[in-house]
């Protein structure tokens, strides 16, 4: 299972990435718009010379060639950078096109097994089911992995499953049941993962005890 920060904050960045866990990042341009990075160019290559990993990077056309111009220019910033593109009729034969090209692409946006065997087919490197926008409505995202991860298993489709959208460590560890490839999560999530009561109750006992010995 691949960890990545879904975030554009380049101090979670660096604090994820400080607890060596961090596999890769993923932005969109909400992410980016909320950190008000004017210089889009210039936070990638901030992000890539802090984490080693698959950094996506999403474009803002969606028309065949408008998508094809913005991914090729991104994917020669960084030999770490992942086009992310929307999944839709426009955006999966880019994806094709970048496949053929050999430009990693992660295809975002994904809600429905359908959408993500097309992803595969196009040659998509990443697919990115959003978890937590379907529970939003009353879907159960967790299933959509489960029946993604299995598609892919019946026709042996090289494409990663990632879990987007996640909300809760419950989601990662579905996530991690279900043989999902990667999980993209904010920062707050990450620190769940490493949170539990009993450590911290456990934790305090143990200091407690160890300052009356040498009292
Ligand atoms: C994925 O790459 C997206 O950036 C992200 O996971 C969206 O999550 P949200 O539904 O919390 O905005």
């Amino acid at each position: 299972m691949k960890i990545f920060i879904d975030t554009a904050n380049l101090n979670e960045i660096k604090e994820a990435a400080d607890m060596g866990l961090l596999d890769g990042v993923t932005t969109n341009p909400s992410l980016v718009a909320k950190e008000g990075h004017k210089d889009f160019k210039s936070m990638l290559e901030k992000i890539c010379s802090i984490v080693d990993g698959d950094i996506s990077a999403e474009v803002v056309s969606t028309d065949y060639e408008g998508i094809v111009k913005e991914g090729r220019e991104l994917a020669k910033i960084h030999k770490n950078i992942v086009v992310k593109v929307p999944l839709i009729k426009e955006g999966l034969k880019a994806v094709k096109t970048f496949s053929s090209e050999g430009i990693k692409t992660n295809v975002t946006l994904c809600f429905s097994p359908s959408q993500a065997l097309l992803a595969a087919k196009a040659g998509a490197y990443l697919v990115s089911p959003f978890v937590g926008r379907l529970d939003d409505i009353s879907y159960n995202g967790m299933e959509l992995i489960s029946q993604i991860v299995q598609i892919y298993g019946n026709y042996d489709y090289q494409t990663q499953v990632l879990v987007a959208s996640i909300r809760h460590p419950i989601h990662f560890v579905e996530s991690c049941l279900m043989g999902a490839d990667v999980c993209t999560m904010p920062f707050k999530v990450i620190e769940q993962l490493a949170k539990h009561p009993l450590t911290d109750i456990g934790l305090e006992k143990f200091l407690d005890d160890w300052k009356k010995l040498n009292k």
